[in-house]
Order: C-alpha cells, then structure tokens, then sequence
C-alpha cells in the first residue's frame, strides 16, 4: 500500500485509509488518486492522465476537474496551499506530499528492497511491452509458469520496464527481486536468489512463507537466517537443493502470485543459473513468473568464452520454456515524450526531438544524458518567470557540435577500463575504421597476426555488450574476414577520442596501405575509402594521388563514371594541399578530368559543374 500523510491507498480494494478508517471513492476518482500517487513528485498533464487511464475512452478534460475537486474534498486539501495535489495551471496536476511503501502491517516497506520499484517513473514507448507482459501475469494468475528474459543493450530500460510492470500488479501479487553484480556476485552461490528469498521472507506473507520453507526447503530457510544472524551454522551451497526451493517457492505462490526478478543475469553464479533452469523446467502447475534482465543477444559479460546463460537460454527458448523479450530503441515520438517529461513542458524547441533521437539512437539513457548534457552546456536555458518559465534554446540544434556528454563518456570509459591493454587496443584500431570494422583492418593498423586479431575480436564480441559480430567479408584474395558492429556509435566515439592523435594517425595510414594492397586490382572500388583514411592520417597528398591512381585503373577498365567520380572527389581533396602542391594537383587532376571527359558522353556537363564548384 501506498501512505502519504495519514492517509493509505489501498489498491487491492480499491479504497482509501484515514487513520485506520476505510473511504469508499468510486471508481474514476479513485483511479485518478491512485496515478497521481504512484507518479508522486512531477508534472502529470491532462493528456498523460486521460492516455493512461482511459486510452481507449474519450474523456472530456473538464471531468478530470470535477475528479480532481472530490478528492480534495475526501483528502481535506486546500487548491490554494495544496498539501497533496497542486494544480499547474493550464498543464495538470503534480502530488506534492510525500508517499512511501506500506506493507499493510505496519512496517514501512520499499517494493522492491532496493526501493527501485518505488521509483520508477511513468515510462514511455513500452505500451507493448506492458501488456505482453501483463498477459503473460494473466497466465501466471491462471497457473501457468512463465520465464521471461528481458534483454537489450545498457540503458535501453529493461529496469525501467521491469519495474513499471511490478509497480503496476495490483496488491494480489508478491514481488521479490535479486540483484546480481559484477564480480562478486558470480562468485558467491545463490547470490541474487538469496536476496529475493529474503524479501518472499520479509513480505506481508511472511509467516505462511517462513513455514513453507521451514517444512520443504530448512536448508535455505537456514542460510537465509545466517544473513541476519551471524550466530547460526549455514549450510554450504551444496546442501541447498534447487527442487527443494523450487517446490517450496511454488507453495508459497498458491495463496499470490509470486514473481521473481532477476537483474542482470549476465552476472549470474552457475548455481542461481541452475535453479532458474529447474523453476523453467518443471511441469507442474504453478502461479510464478520469473522475469529476468540481461545483455543482448550473445552479448554476455562475465569471464572468457561461451557464457552458461546463453546456453541456457538458447535452450529454453528452443523448447518454449522461456519468452525473449529484446526491447528495442525508443521511436522518435517516445523519445519526444520522454524529452516532455523530463523537461515538464508539452512543447519542445523546434529541433529538439530529431538531435537527441540522432545522438542517442532512441536509448533512454542516452538520450537523459544528452538532454543534461545541453543543459549544463547552457544550449538550453530556463527563460521567464516561475509559473511560465520554460527551456528555450540557445541556437539551432543543427548546427551543435554533438560532442559525448560527460557523464556517459565517464560511464563507457569505466567500461573500456576494466578492458586488458592488448583489448583496448584492438578496439582502439576497430574505432578508427568507423561504426563497423574488419578484423582484418585491425591487424593491419595494429601491424598483427590476423588470425590472432581475428580470434581476439571473437572474443570480444562474445564477452562485450557494445560490440557485435556484423558478419564476413570476402576479401579479394579469397580469404574470409568476419567484420564486427560497435552496437552504439557513442561506444566508437569514446574509444576513437581516448587515442593520441599520432597513434590514430599511423593506424589510418596503415589502413589505407593495407586497403591498396588487398584491392589492388580494383582499387577504384576502394579509393574513396583509402583517400579518406590518408586524410585522416592528415596525409593529404598520398589521398590525392590514391584516388587519382584508381581513376586511371577505372578509365583502364572503361569505367569512366567511376573515374570521373574519384577525380572529382580528388580535386576536392587537392583542394586541401598546400598552396605550393595545390596549385600543380589541381591542374594535373583537371587535365585528367579531361581526358576522361573526351571518352565519355555527357562529360562536358560534369566537367563544367566540376569547373564552377572548385
Ligand atoms: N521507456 C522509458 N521511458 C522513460 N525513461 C526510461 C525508459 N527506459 C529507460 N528509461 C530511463 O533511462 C535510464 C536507463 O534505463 P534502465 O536503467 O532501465 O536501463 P537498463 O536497460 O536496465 O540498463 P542496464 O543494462 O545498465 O541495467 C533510467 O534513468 C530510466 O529511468
Ligand atoms: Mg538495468
């Protein structure tokens, strides 16, 4: 139950509490009461508030008015010095008192134990992942089990889901939540599963739970009470058998649904792996749901090599005994409304929306940072007065430079970190080649085995989150060179800044060489690529000269649109030289240019507009 003040919400009955006194409220008021409740703390407009409890009604605005009027008439609220729901003119509604966890027994209590659940704000863009999972909950109330793995990159919201979708089961459930963590959690057995015991333990239920446990699974009930109480003797990890706690678990949800949340499997002990496999596999009939979050796809992080979760997931999925859920980046309207809520203002700048959807590739947390990123950059200010103060920009977001924010720079830079040298390295040469790159490349920038760069690139795309594997090249020699994704352009960003500029330098020429040596019979296809990778090593003549190469092998080839091209592009890059060098490429390009112009069709058009432009 939700307390405030005196007062508690009781959402299994739908009514409220006064000081030990139970207020009928009809339904619609109620409802209302209860949003405004659970979303304590923040700006709630009309529209959210009408979206989110009569989607698919349509609900005069005024009628929220009258809503608004009984219950401050129940809860004794004054509109003009609120105590409970302010009103924001012309916006909505923001409950201003504060609201804690009540367990229904008189102990304060967070949902959750780690008090995440009771935080959790409204979400946006995951409707329907809310209700696949809500008709999943309907099938746990009829008896049916259910595993649901949760995945997606870091910051996508599969927290943020999770907890919406706790948040949101009516009082009838029992929630019970494990963390695990990095490190140390894969090395202590049961880690996570202990943690959600506790709470199964320390919820409203707990007598009938503790009972349960004591008659079918003593040995869990015994390491649990060790947790509290130094004194007693623990049974070791061996001694607690998963189908003891498995069968026990099952009991306890007959009285209420019970689900498990498992945070970050990734990071999962063997033996919480193990029970969680047993709790999928078992047949008989039982009220449990298990959600669990976790890295994308074949992403998992924990130690060197195949991780046991994919494995196992790999497995239930093929026997139907688990749902995937992948969430995916949020659309450009989610990432408006997101911008809405966090901003508390209905209209956003113009521009807004499409340079964070840009930046942050529709992930939430991204998408936060670089909102607070702008903010602390001063490119949005607060403009007017209290009451009608909002965020206005101080340019055109087009023309900001979109540099990564600190504190997700901080965050990926952690993660490289914790990366060996000889990994940071190879991922270093990987970012300059851009978003995707060969491992090939990287043994040619790093001047290495490729076959070793190959092996350790695998590696890497198994064991890191941000980096896939993309697929293989066929390069022109016959051989087979898999090419890897940095999941987030962010990822590619931070690693390709963190690099001395003399070091990034070298690996861009050794690039480029090794491009002309691979392509070499047809280094018109790669030139464009090559001169950009010269560039970039600041080396601007060899750039000019490779496209100018190539365009001769294209004319060689009677590929005249294509030497056309690269001379134009050549130009472009002489362009750059020195006025020294400028002066000589430019006319030698020109003349080229025209040369190729004499055998093709249409080439005195190109040449002219070439003409004008440079
Ligand atoms: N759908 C959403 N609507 C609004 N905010 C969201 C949404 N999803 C995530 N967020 C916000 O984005 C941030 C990151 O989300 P969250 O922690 O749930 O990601 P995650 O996928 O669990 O990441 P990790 O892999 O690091 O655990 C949080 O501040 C969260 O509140
Ligand atoms: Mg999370």
């Amino acid at each position: 139950m939700k307390q405030f003040a005196a007062f508690r919400l009781d959402t299994a009955n739908e009514c409220l509490w006064h000081d030990g006194v139970q207020i009928a409220l009809p339904p619609r008021p109620f409802m209302v009461l209860r949003y405004l409740v659970e979303n304590p703390g923040r700006l709630i407009t009309h529209d959210e508030l009408l979206d989110a409890l009569w989607p698919e009604t349509y609900v005069q605005p005024q009628v929220l008015r009258t809503y608004i009027l009984d219950l401050r008439k129940v809860l004794g609220d004054d509109a003009g010095q609120p105590r409970f729901i302010q009103t924001l003119p012309k916006r909505g509604y923001s409950f201003v008192a504060p609201v804690s966890e009540h367990d229904g027994d008189g102990r304060d209590a967070d949902v959750g134990g780690d008090g995440s659940a009771g935080k959790s704000r409204n979400i946006v863009g995951r409707d329907e992942e809310l209700s696949c999972l809500r008709a999943e909950a309907k099938r746990v109330e009829g008896g049916q089990r259910r595993v649901i793995f949760v995945t997606g990159e870091a910051g996508i919201g599969k927290s943020a889901l999770v907890d919406a979708f706790c948040q949101r089961l009516d009082a009838g459930w029992n929630v019970a939540r494990g963390q695990c963590v990095e490190g140390f959690g894969g090395k202590e057995e049961y880690y996570p599963v202990m943690e959600a015991l506790g709470q199964v333990c320390a919820s409203a239920d707990r007598e009938r739970a503790c009972g349960i446990l004591a008659r079918m699974a003593p040995a869990w009930l015994a390491a649990l009470g060790r947790q509290s109480d130094a004194g007693g003797a623990t049974p070791a990890a061996h001694e607690r058998m998963p189908g003891d706690l498995c069968g026990a678990l099952e009991q306890i949800a007959e009285k209420k649904p019970l689900v498990l949340v498992f945070e970050d499997l990734h990071w999962a002990d063997d033996s919480t792996l193990n029970l969680l496999s047993a709790l999928a596999r078992r047949r008989a009939a039982a009220r449990l749901m298990v959600v669990a979050t976790c890295g994308p796809g074949d992403a998992a992080m924990r130690g060197a090599g195949e991780h046991p979760l994919k494995g196992l997931k790999q497995n239930l999925l093929m026997r139907h005994l688990c749902t995937e859920m992948a969430l995916a980046p949020l659309s450009r309207t989610a990432v408006k409304e997101l911008l809405a809520r966090e901003m508390e203002q209905e209209a956003l700048p113009p521009g807004l929306t499409g340079f964070v959807h840009q930046h942050s590739e529709g992930n939430p947390l991204f998408a936060i940072a670089i909102l607070e990123h702008l903010i602390a950059r001063r490119f949005l200010v607060r403009a007017g007065m209290n009451g009608s103060a909002r965020w206005e920009p101080t340019g055109a977001f087009e023309e900001m430079e979109a540099d990564v924010p600190e504190r997700l720079a901080q965050m990926i830079e952690l993660e490289i970190e914790g990366l060996s040298t000889e990994e940071q390295r190879i991922l270093g040469a990987g970012s300059a080649m851009g978003i995707a790159f060969p491992a090939w490349a990287v043994a040619a920038a790093l001047e290495e085995d490729a076959a070793e760069i190959e092996e350790a690139c695998a590696g890497l795309a198994r064991r890191l989150h941000f980096v896939e594997r993309g697929g293989q090249d066929e390069l022109p020699d016959g051989t087979r060179s898999e090419f890897y994704v940095f999941v987030h352009g962010l990822y590619r960003e931070v690693l390709y800044r963190r690099q001395a500029a003399a070091r990034r330098a070298t690996w861009h020429a050794r690039i480029a060489e090794r491009l002309g040596d691979l392509f070499a019979e047809r280094i018109w296809a790669v030139a464009r690529e090559m001169a950009l990778h010269f560039e970039a090593a600041g080396e601007q003549g060899r750039a000019v000269s490779a496209l100018q190469s190539a365009a001769r092998q294209a004319r060689d080839r009677q590929k005249h649109e294509d030497a056309t091209l690269l001379l134009e592009e050549a130009l472009r890059m002489a362009g750059k030289l020195n006025e020294h060098a400028r002066g000589a490429g430019v006319r030698a390009i020109r003349e080229e240019l025209e040369d190729t112009q004499e055998t093709t069709s249409g080439g005195t058009e190109r040449l002219r507009i070439v003409q004008r432009k440079t």
